[in-house]
């Protein structure tokens, strides 16, 4: 089984202390830091750019997990990788070269993810399993935090994990992820977590004891606790 990893998403974070939030999500157990990039035009809302991400990288030793929600993707990879991403995921939908924007991201020395909108079959990514080293699976439309788990999505979770077997590959699921939804991601095949409202409940004092919920949900899901 690959490694369980919980990525708090810093959309959900009091962004009038954007690194602060970071800072203590991170020092709460949060193993990598997923950043939401939307830009108005292929997701209806608007969060951040390159500047304002590298402006909290220093807060953290942990990796960056940077899923961007914008299109085109391609002129914007470079500033990205600059800003100190570690994974850079570019949605399937987002543009007609695909392939080329995850060539990119690799020439850019970066880990290499592709994403796909619940709506979207997983035939869409078949052709590029060569070309990455992360799989997200929406289980939300993109675009917001706080909205309700799309459970059918799991069933395509379930044949991307059987696609991807033996290969060097993280699957994350993204979108309405709880310590009551966490199970059935990881049962489905997923290693990667995200988990924006679930995790910013409640003030930073809550971060650590939400947190451990969804970890302890998911490993005991996976057998790995009783
Ligand atoms: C949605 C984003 C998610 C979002 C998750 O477009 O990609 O990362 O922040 O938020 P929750 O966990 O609240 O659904
Ligand atoms: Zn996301």
């Amino acid at each position: 089984m690959r490694p369980l990893k919980i990525l708090p998403s810093i959309l959900a974070a009091d962004f009038s202390r954007l690194g602060d939030d970071t800072r203590a999500a991170m020092e709460a157990g949060g193993d990598l830091v997923h950043v939401d990039i939307m830009d108005g035009h292929f997701v209806p809302n608007i969060s951040f750019g390159p500047d304002v991400m590298r402006s909290i990288r220093g807060v953290t030793d942990k990796p960056f997990d940077v899923h961007l929600m914008i299109s085109p993707v391609d002129p914007y990879l470079e500033a990205f990788a600059k800003g100190g991403a570690d994974i850079i995921t570019v949605h399937a939908e987002a543009g007609p070269h695909l392939h080329r924007s995850l060539q990119t991201i690799r020439g850019l020395g970066k880990r290499a993810g592709v994403a796909i909108n619940p709506g979207t079959p997983e035939s869409a990514i078949e052709p590029v399993l060569d070309d990455v080293d992360l799989v997200l699976a929406m289980t939300v439309n993109p675009g917001f935090g706080g909205q309700k788990f799309i459970y059918p999505v799991l069933d395509k979770v379930r044949r991307i994990a059987a696609m991807c077997a033996g290969r060097d590959i993280d699957i994350e699921i993204d979108g309405g992820v709880t310590a009551q939804t966490a199970a059935a991601c990881v049962t489905a095949g997923a290693n990667y977590l995200v988990a924006g409202s679930a995790v910013f409940k409640g003030g930073q004092n809550a971060f650590a004891g939400n947190i451990a919920a969804i970890r302890k949900a998911a490993e005991s899901a996976r057998g790995e606790i009783a």
